[in-house]
C-alpha cells in the first residue's frame, strides 16, 4: 500500500515536470493563440522530439508561430492547388496539392511528408490527411518533421545562420523570414537563452512619410501601416 501511493506520488511529480513552457511563457509568446489547452500538447512535443533546452525550444516555437499564425491556423487558409504536381513534395497523384495542403502546427505539406510521418507514427495519414489538422496528430506530425529534418542540431548552434538554415527546411525558402526571427528573439527572451549576441535586422521601410521597419503586428510598439512591406498580411510597416 505504501508502495504504490510512493509510486502515484513519484508519477505526479514526473507529470508536473513535464511541464517545461508554462501558460504565462506561452501567451507571452503567441499572444494570439487563444486555445490554452495546446498548452498540454506543445508539452509533450517538446518531450517526444527531446526539443528540451531553451535554443529548442525558441527555434521550435519560432517556426510554429510563423507556420501557424500562433496556432490559430491548423489548416492553411489557401486550397492548395499551388502544390500540384510538386515533385519535390512527392506530389504525383491528380488531387495531391489540395489533399495535402499544409495543417498542423508546422503545417505539414506533401504526400511524401503525409505518407512518412505517418508511417512513423503509426496512422494512416495518405487516406486520412484531416487527421493532421487536429491537435494531437498535429503537433505529432510537427515534432516528426523538426526530428526528421535534424532540426535540434542546427537550434543548438543559436546562430541567425543557422536558424535562417531552419527556415529553409521548414518552408522550403525564405518566406516570412523576418516574421519568424522576430519570434525567434521572442522566444529566446521569454525563455531565458537571449544573449544578445544576434542582432536581427529587419527591412527597413517607408510609410506615411515615417521611416520604420517591417514586422509582425504583433510585435510593434507602434502604429502597423499595410502595404509597405513584402510577406504575409501581418509584416507590416511599424512607424
Ligand atoms: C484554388 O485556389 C486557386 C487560387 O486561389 C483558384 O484559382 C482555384 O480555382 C481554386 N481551386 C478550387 C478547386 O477551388
Amino acid at each position: 500500500m505504501f508502495a504504490l501511493l510512493l509510486l502515484t506520488v513519484v508519477m505526479l511529480c514526473a507529470q508536473q515536470s513535464s511541464a517545461i513552457i508554462t501558460a504565462e511563457q506561452l501567451k507571452a509568446i503567441m499572444p494570439k493563440c487563444k486555445h490554452p489547452e495546446y498548452l498540454n500538447n506543445i508539452n509533450d512535443a517538446l518531450v517526444e522530439g527531446s526539443i528540451n533546452t531553451c535554443l529548442r525550444q525558441s527555434a521550435f516555437l519560432a517556426q510554429l508561430a510563423h507556420e501557424s499564425g500562433q496556432l490559430v491556423y491548423m489548416e492553411e487558409i489557401a486550397n492548395g492547388s499551388d502544390y500540384e504536381g510538386r515533385i519535390k513534395l512527392g506530389n504525383t497523384e491528380p488531387g495531391d496539392g489540395m489533399r495535402f495542403k499544409g495543417r498542423g502546427p508546422i503545417q505539414l505539406t506533401g504526400r511524401a511528408n503525409y505518407a512518412a510521418a505517418g508511417k512513423a507514427l503509426g496512422l494512416d495519414l495518405v487516406n486520412n490527411p484531416e487527421q493532421v489538422k487536429t491537435p494531437y496528430v498535429g503537433f505529432r506530425t510537427s515534432v516528426w518533421f523538426w526530428t526528421n529534418r535534424q532540426l535540434n542540431a542546427l537550434a543548438d548552434q543559436g546562430t541567425l545562420d543557422s536558424f535562417r538554415q531552419i527556415t529553409k527546411k521548414v518552408n522550403g525558402g525564405t518566406n516570412g523570414q523576418a516574421d519568424r526571427e522576430q519570434y525567434w528573439a521572442k522566444a529566446k527572451n521569454v525563455l531565458g537563452c537571449d544573449d544578445g549576441s544576434v542582432s536581427i535586422t529587419l527591412p527597413t521601410c517607408t510609410a506615411n512619410g515615417v521611416s520604420g521597419v517591417c514586422m509582425s503586428t504583433t510585435n510593434c510598439k507602434g502604429r502597423s501601416v499595410a502595404g509597405h512591406c513584402a510577406g504575409p498580411k501581418d509584416i507590416q510597416c511599424c512607424i
